[in-house]
């Protein structure tokens, strides 16, 4: 199975977590930056694809959103949502049901559930994503592939 894992950091807690699914799961990873992703890559190709955003005001980051609303996948393609968060709330929630929103308008596979990581935000969850976090994700992103 080719696995790709997408995502849009902006004080890197995003980035850490998709660097540890990356390596766990031999994926591709592509950082999605305003306004394309930093290298050329097509959904197309991959059977698996893992997106992965931080959290603003219970929202996704801007250039993943706008980065979705462009695909045209013509055959669907599977989904796997995780997020940092700094746990305000109920915004992973909020956020990943936006993602997922996107993804299905689209006519996309999104599976079930989403993984969520606390990661640092000014002076509050200073120490995110920890070794525990990247532990735990690791973990959610084999036993998504084993699912599958
Ligand atoms: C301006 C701003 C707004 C944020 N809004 C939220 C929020 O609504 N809910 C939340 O849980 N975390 C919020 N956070 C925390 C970030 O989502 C968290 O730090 C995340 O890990 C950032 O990801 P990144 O390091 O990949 O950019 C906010 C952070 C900033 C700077």
């Amino acid at each position: 199975m080719k696995t790709l894992v997408l995502y849009s950091t902006k004080t890197g807690n995003t980035q850490k977590i998709a660097q540890a699914i990356a390596s766990e799961t031999n994926s591709e990873l592509v950082r999605v930056a305003n306004p394309e992703p930093t290298s050329d890559v097509n959904l197309v190709d991959y059977d698996l694809i893992f997106v992965g955003t931080g959290i603003r005001a219970g929202n996704p980051f801007p250039e993943m959103v706008s980065y979705l609303k462009t695909l045209d996948l013509h055959e669907p393609k599977t989904f796997a949502i995780f997020l940092t968060w700094g746990g305000a709330g109920k915004t992973n929630q909020i956020v990943s049901g936006k993602v997922r929103a996107i993804l299905k308008e689209k006519n996309q596979n999104i599976l079930d559930g989403f993984f969520s990581s606390y990661g640092k935000w000014d002076m509050r969850r200073t120490n995110h994503p920890n070794n525990e976090d990247i532990n735990a994700a690791k973990i959610w992103a084999q036993n998504t592939i084993n699912n599958i």
